[in-house]
């Protein structure tokens, strides 16, 4: 068998990005192998999801006498405790949590960045083993280095981010990561407990054949996502229409398969909840650079979601997210003038 590709493992490859940068200080790569390195932990755990009966539920003592964690608590701690106890984040939020976490501790306050994540994302579908996810995202710091992160380095707009990235627990677990030179996707090699580099330059293809949304809002959406909906499920011949409707309901799954294949992804204002479901800080912003950076679009339907001003770690926003053609065409319905 000719094997003819090297492998690059994750820490290879942020070493190597490192070494194209010589006065890079490190801190921005042990920050992303740091995330790979609770990404494998959770995704152990991930895959036993299915063992509860055996190992135990939620709230009891497993086989070792351990209490056992709802897996979304396991992963915030994960993520968190490789952080604080990493060289290069200054403090969290975590869609689990309350308020932000300031680290406090004198290296902790020397470091640049901060990181915000959503640890589980579509943790709803753990019960019936469908894909779900890890989104983050890293700011540096607007604080003055030295001392405690303050909420204004969490509450930056999306185009500030130096680095975004999601874990898919799917049928195999991969990482992608994007900074300002790219894409990137590492998928789990778990013969050797790695995450290898399987996706180099993820590019978004410009238009797809996929519309991802929850149909049974439908009839709370604005008049002109409807319009565009119903274009979707139209025969036409330019844009190649109709659709194919596919949505799973975990955000990481539906983004990451419309990232690779072309596709358009919404998550709209109702009038129940005119700010739709998906919160700007964990989810929004992240995704947004991830699909930006490969040569996508995003919005929320009135401006790019990556220029919003957050002003609360936990806020909402209405999301419509894809390949570039294809969110032009939907802008094409939301920018009409009301009729
Ligand atoms: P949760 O983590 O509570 O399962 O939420 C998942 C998010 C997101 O991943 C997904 O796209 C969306 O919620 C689905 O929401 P609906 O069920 O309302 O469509």
């Amino acid at each position: 068998m000719a094997i003819n590709r090297k492998i690059q493992t994750l820490d290879e490859f942020t070493i190597q990005q490192m070494r194209n940068f010589p006065q890079a200080t490190g801190e921005l790569s042990g920050l992303l192998r740091d995330m790979g390195l609770a990404a494998k932990r959770v995704h152990v755990e991930v895959n036993k999801a299915g063992l509860v009966d055996i190992l135990g539920d939620a709230g009891t003592m497993n086989v070792q006498g351990e209490e056992v964690k709802k897996l979304d608590v396991f992963a915030n701690n994960q993520f968190m405790g490789v952080l604080q106890h990493g060289i290069s984040c200054a403090g969290i939020g975590s869609e689990e949590l309350d308020d932000i976490v300031v680290f406090d501790d004198e290296v902790s306050n020397q470091s640049k960045y901060v990181c915000l994540f959503d640890p589980l994302d579509g943790s709803s579908n753990i019960d019936v083993n469908v894909s779900i996810g890890t989104i983050f995202s890293v700011f540096r710091r607007v604080s003055e280095l030295g001392k405690p992160a303050t909420k204004a380095d969490f509450l930056q707009a999306g185009n500030k981010q130096v680095a975004a990235g999601y874990v898919i627990y799917g049928s195999s677990t991969m990482l992608v990561y994007a900074t300002r030179r790219g894409v990137n996707g590492f998928t789990l090699d778990q013969s050797i407990g790695e995450f290898t580099l399987s996706h180099p330059d993820i590019q978004c293809p410009d238009t797809g054949k996929i519309y991802s949304v929850n149909h049974g809002n439908f009839f709370q959406y604005e008049e002109k996502v409807k319009e565009y909906i119903n274009a979707c499920q139209r025969k036409n011949k330019d844009n190649g229409g109709p659709y194919t409707q596919r949505y799973i309901g975990s955000m990481v799954a539906d983004v990451h398969r419309n990232l690779i294949k072309g596709g358009i992804f919404m998550y709209p204002g109702t009038t129940d909840k005119p700010k739709g479901k998906l919160r700007l800080l964990y989810e929004c912003n992240p995704f947004a650079f991830i699909v930006e950076k490969a040569g996508g679009k995003a919005t929320n339907g009135k401006q790019r979601i990556l220029d919003i001003e957050p002003t609360e770690i936990h806020q909402r926003t209405p999301m419509f997210i894809g390949s570039k053609l294809m969110m032009e065409e939907l802008e094409s319905f939301t920018q009409q003038a009301t009729k």
